[in-house]
């Protein structure tokens, strides 16, 4: 059990999505069976934490509310923060400031899917290392991302956001496991020339005090995003193919919070007749 808390960040327009997103969260879109949400709330999940803000647009959070519910159906604790505009990633950290609290905090993107054997031992491990955790992840193509550049020993020296000539092929994928002082940290982040507050400038300001690991996450494992049509396909076919060949289910906090022993069987079951009339809930009733 962890003392860290956990941040998806859901809010954004969704611009290139559009017309779909006009009317409706991109984070609230279906990944095959699933709402996206889920994908991201299952790696929070695996990593052990059982209180996570959700951070949506005014507009949207109703239906964030209405399909998450406080998260006693999981045994966790869900709480809703609005973001006001999307002002950037790092903003988080100021308006989740008082819900962290000082504790250490793991954030993902909200439309962000990982995929991986040994997903949980890498998690655990950036759960119990001091300062920041981020994840490198080799791309074909970094100049969307921000990038870190490594020396010749393999250390990170910088992250640089959506580079022109990117240093390596490693783009710094949505999950932050950052110590409490990452709001500290963000207030002093300002504004980047499109108007963002950036968490490329808060990695950089613990990658300057030597406090930032930046771990590989190596071919074994999928990072999916899923903010363009054929991205959004892509996953969703990613996801059907993998359950499809396994009869195992990925991005499940129904399944994630049993097997964690956060719910009992009763509870299983009164969650599985809610979806009784498909494979999914039919699936939560052979885990019994
Ligand atoms: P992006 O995909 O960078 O932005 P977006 O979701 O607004 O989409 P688009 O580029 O098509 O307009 O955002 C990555 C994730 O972070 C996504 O899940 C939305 C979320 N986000 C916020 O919640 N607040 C923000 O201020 C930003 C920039 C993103």
């Amino acid at each position: 059990m962890t003392g860290r808390k956990g941040i998806i960040l859901a809010g954004g327009s969704g611009t290139r999505l559009y017309p779909i997103t006009l009317g409706l969260s991109k984070q609230l879109l279906p990944i095959h069976n699933k709402p996206m949400i889920y994908y991201p709330l299952s790696v929070l999940m695996l990593a052990g934490i059982r209180d996570i803000a959700v951070i949506t647009t005014p507009q949207d959070q109703d239906q964030f509310r209405r399909m998450l519910g406080d998260g006693g159906q999981w045994g966790i604790s869900l709480t809703y923060i609005v973001q006001p505009s999307p002002d950037g990633l790092a903003q988080a950290y100021l308006l989740a400031e008082d819900f962290l609290d000082g504790t250490p905090s793991a954030m993902i993107l909200g439309d962000n899917l990982f995929f991986g054997h040994g997903l949980s031992r890498l998690l655990q491990e950036a759960d119990e290392a001091a300062g920041g955790t981020v994840f490198g992840y080799h791309v074909a193509d970094p100049e969307r991302y921000g990038v870190v550049e490594f020396d010749a020993a393999g250390a990170p020296v910088r992250i640089i956001e959506k580079p022109e000539r990117p240093p390596s092929p490693y783009a710094v994928t949505g999950l932050y496991f950052l110590d409490g002082s990452a709001p500290e940290r963000a207030r002093a982040v300002r504004p980047s020339a499109r108007g963002e507050l950036e968490i490329t400038s808060l990695l950089e300001s613990y990658l300057g005090d030597g406090r930032l690991d930046v771990q590989r996450m190596g071919r074994g494992y999928a990072w999916l995003d899923t903010g363009t049509h054929a991205s959004l396909l892509d996953a969703g076919n990613f996801v059907r193919t993998l359950e499809e060949r396994q009869g195992l289910q990925t991005g499940s906090p129904d399944e994630i919070a049993y097997l964690q022993c956060w719910i009992d069987d009763d509870d299983l079951r009164a969650r599985a007749a809610l979806f009784g009339k498909n494979a999914y809930g039919r699936y939560l009733l052979g885990l019994l």
